[in-house]
């Protein structure tokens, strides 16, 4: 399981814009891909994602640090070059052109043979259905089916990495769910090693092998969703990756894979990685709204009162004020069935141990 088709190596890029402002979009990123997987770059807007890419694809040059292809460091290779293609947000159809004559457009330029042209373009043209639509103008499709032919004029060439810079942007929420499917059951089936941009989490979660959590140009954390979700590295991630309350409390005793806290007046032990963490030390605790239970007023960890209820039908998220003025959020499900707490109800808290995650204290 060692074949790397990418690796970035300590990557840097610095813009500089005027003589006195530079904007560091990239910040020492290493990473590397393994053949057959689709590893998504996930961060808020401004954080480096495209800048990462055109660096891999050619479009842009690191100020420092190396990018590899299959072994091949490629910072001297033209774009054209490198085997990479990339599926933007806006398509980038030639819009004037047909169905057929935009997919085999990287074919022609390679000098394919027109009879070998006429079988690939049929064959990624049926693999998202758009067979028959080989002579429609690309400008007499919706959103999706060009989305769809963006895809396939970038796999018919067969790239050794293809690349996506939020791809579904442009469609509406229903269209897009169905799109990313789409994209992640032909990357898979063909075997095609990936590399995704988006700033949606769900989108990343959803599609992806592992997730590259970038802010300000730096890698935060790689991991599969799970982990990522469960297991942040730090509070940024912890935050940005679903909603989080962080909970103040202290260690009590560290075990081997154990860590005993004091949280609110409860003692609790948190099956965790122990080797960061020492008696006494002040820590934040990550709670995630769904993995606290609504109880009865003195038969949990702490007692809080309902300030607010966002009854979202599946779902209420109420949030609460507990004892010392400070404000969590607990999702309930199935509100139907356990009927909607008022503002102003006193109800207990019960953390579900297994979910709690400790993070050191940021300064
Ligand atoms: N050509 C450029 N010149 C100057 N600054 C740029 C250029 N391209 C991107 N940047 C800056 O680099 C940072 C990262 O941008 P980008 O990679 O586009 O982020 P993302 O794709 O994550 O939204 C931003 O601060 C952006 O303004
Ligand atoms: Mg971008």
């Amino acid at each position: 399981m060692n074949d790397l088709v990418v690796r970035f190596e300590h990557i840097v890029k610095v813009f500089s814009e005027g003589t006195h402002r530079e904007v560091r979009a990239v910040d020492d990123f290493s990473l590397s891909v393994a053949r057959g997987q689709l590893v998504t770059l996930l961060g808020p807007s401004g954080c480096g994602k495209t800048t990462t890419l055109r660096i891999l694809a050619g479009f842009e040059s690191a100020t420092s640090g190396s990018v590899y292809i299959e072994d091949r460091c490629v910072n001297d290779i033209p774009p054209q070059k490198r085997e990479t293609s990339m599926v933007f947000q806006s398509y980038g159809l030639f819009p004037h052109m047909t169905v057929y004559e935009n997919v085999a457009y990287g074919l022609k330029v390679k000098h394919v043979p027109k009879a070998q042209i006429k079988r690939q373009v049929a064959e990624v043209l049926s693999l998202v259905g758009l067979e028959g639509l080989e002579r429609r103008s690309v400008g007499q499709l919706s959103g999706g089916q060009q989305q769809r032919v963006a895809l396939c004029r970038a796999i018919v060439t067969k790239p050794k990495v293809l690349l996506f810079d939020e791809p579904l942007s442009n469609l509406d929420a229903k269209l897009r769910k169905g799109t990313r499917e789409q994209i992640r059951r032909l990357q898979q089936e063909l075997g095609i090693t990936s590399i995704y941009v988006t700033h949606d989490q769900a989108e990343a979660m959803s599609i992806s092998d592992a997730i590259a959590v970038m802010n300000v140009g730096r890698l935060q954390q790689l991991g599969t969703a799970e982990e990522i979700y469960s297991r942040p590295a730090n509070r940024f991630v912890a935050d940005f990756i679903g909603e989080a309350n962080f909970l103040p409390a202290r260690i009590i005793e560290v075990g081997d894979g154990r860590v005993t806290i004091r949280i609110f007046e409860t003692e609790i032990t948190v099956e965790q990685d122990s080797t960061n963490f020492s008696p006494n030390e002040e820590v934040e605790a990550v709670v995630r709204p769904e993995a606290v239970d609504v109880i009865e007023v003195d038969q949990g960890d702490v007692n809080a009162e309902i300030l607010f209820s966002h009854y979202t039908g599946s779902v209420v998220l109420y949030a609460l004020k507990l004892p010392d003025g400070s404000r969590m959020e607990v999702q309930v499900a199935n509100p139907k069935e356990r009927g909607l707490l008022p503002v102003g109800a006193r109800v207990g808290l019960r953390l579900h141990r297994k979910s709690i995650h400790l993070l050191k204290k940021e300064l």
